[in-house]
């Protein structure tokens, strides 16, 4: 008996798993993100972390890093690309970097109008025709996750497009977002989504756009006097993997993580809505910023304004892009709007 004891100390100080068999480190998965952990995407990536090391028994470590920890906008890209991290979920608004400024066509005003026709682009031929694009960048799509429409906040009410006028509006890096605060007449300013809040609080920047759930984890209701809710774009995400480390990961392992971001992405559609609702909710009860609801009379004025944007961008997303996102969300609405009538 206490030769089997010596040797099973052995083992396990020598590392070696049941049966003597060395057992093998973990393969260490660095999921860098930035925003908040209770956040849509803050959930999703925790729920992936635990499915992962669940399905592949721990031989997958997820290591989460949220808020910026890590790296900032820019840097998670470089870090991604140079396999300093494994895993970026980074809002569709920021690929242009990357080299695929496609991706900015879900930044476009009023371009999906309702969540239901956002999904059939994503999870259509469309989504995964932009995700393919991804591969001669060494990326590797792996998934859209979903956050929310966007409102608009400043310390000055915004019921009407001239409202803009002269505003310092952030933005993230989009060539869309830039040609849609232009045409609201307010002048777009590029910050990373961590120097947002400082920015508002020295009044760098007059205001900004995001989805509730941004606003209210990054706490951006204690420095904008008024949101106005617009719903005049949408914000999601790409979850990416570094192509080399995907590609060198064992099949079944491989398999396993693909049903983790499979489970992890249904979890996360159910949660995106309600958590922008909470999170609005939420804004409202602070008290500390006054919420307005366009009248459809107002959200005539921003379509007005808002949709020729599509037009201006052709050059830069492609006018056949734009045209086949618009045929998709039109047969998903058509029928609503036939039965309205
Ligand atoms: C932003 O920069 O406003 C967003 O992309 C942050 C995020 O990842 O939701």
């Amino acid at each position: 008996m206490r030769i089997k004891a010596l040797l099973a100390a052995f083992a396990v100080l020598a590392g070696l798993g049941a049966g003597g068999v060395r057992a093998q480190p973990p393969i260490v998965i660095k999921f860098s993100h930035v925003v908040a952990p209770d956040t849509p995407k803050g959930q999703a990536a925790e729920r992936f972390r635990v499915l992962a090391e669940q399905l592949t028994h721990g031989r997958v470590r997820v290591e989460v890093y949220p808020n910026s920890q890590l790296y900032k906008d820019k840097e998670e890209l470089e870090a991604l690309q140079l396999g300093a991290v494994q895993m970026l979920a980074p809002s569709l608004a920021k690929f242009a970097p990357l080299g695929v400024k496609e991706f900015e066509a879900f930044d476009l005003p009023y371009v999906f109008p309702t969540k239901a026709a956002l999904y059939a682009v994503t999870e259509g031929p469309i989504g995964k025709s932009l995700l393919q694009k991804l591969e001669s960048k060494g990326i590797t799509g792996l998934a859209y996750w979903d956050n929310g429409f966007k409102v608009m906040s400043a310390n000055r009410p915004l019921h009407t497009p001239a409202d803009f006028r002269g505003l310092r509006m952030r933005i993230q890096g989009s060539k869309v977002l830039e040609a849609q605060m232009r045409a609201l007449g307010a002048i777009p300013e590029v910050l990373a989504f961590s120097d947002v809040y400082p920015a508002l609080q020295a009044h760098i920047v007059d205001g900004t756009e995001n989805p509730p759930s941004n606003m209210y984890t990054q706490k951006m209701h204690d420095v904008q006097k008024y949101v106005t809710v617009s719903n005049h774009g949408y914000l999601g995400y790409a979850v990416i993997v570094n192509k080399k480390f995907w590609d060198g990961l064992p099949r079944d392992i491989r398999e396993e993580l693909e049903q983790a971001m499979r489970e992890a992405t249904a979890f996360e559609k159910t949660i995106a809505q309600r958590d922008n609702d909470a999170a609005l909710e939420a804004i409202r009860k602070t008290g500390k910023t006054k919420i307005h609801t366009l009248t459809p009379q107002e959200q005539a004025e921003w379509r007005q304004v808002l949709l020729p944007v599509q037009k201006q961008v052709e050059g830069r997303i492609g006018k056949d892009l734009i045209d086949a996102i618009n045929r998709t969300t039109a047969r998903v609405t058509a029928p609503m709007t036939a039965r309205a009538w």
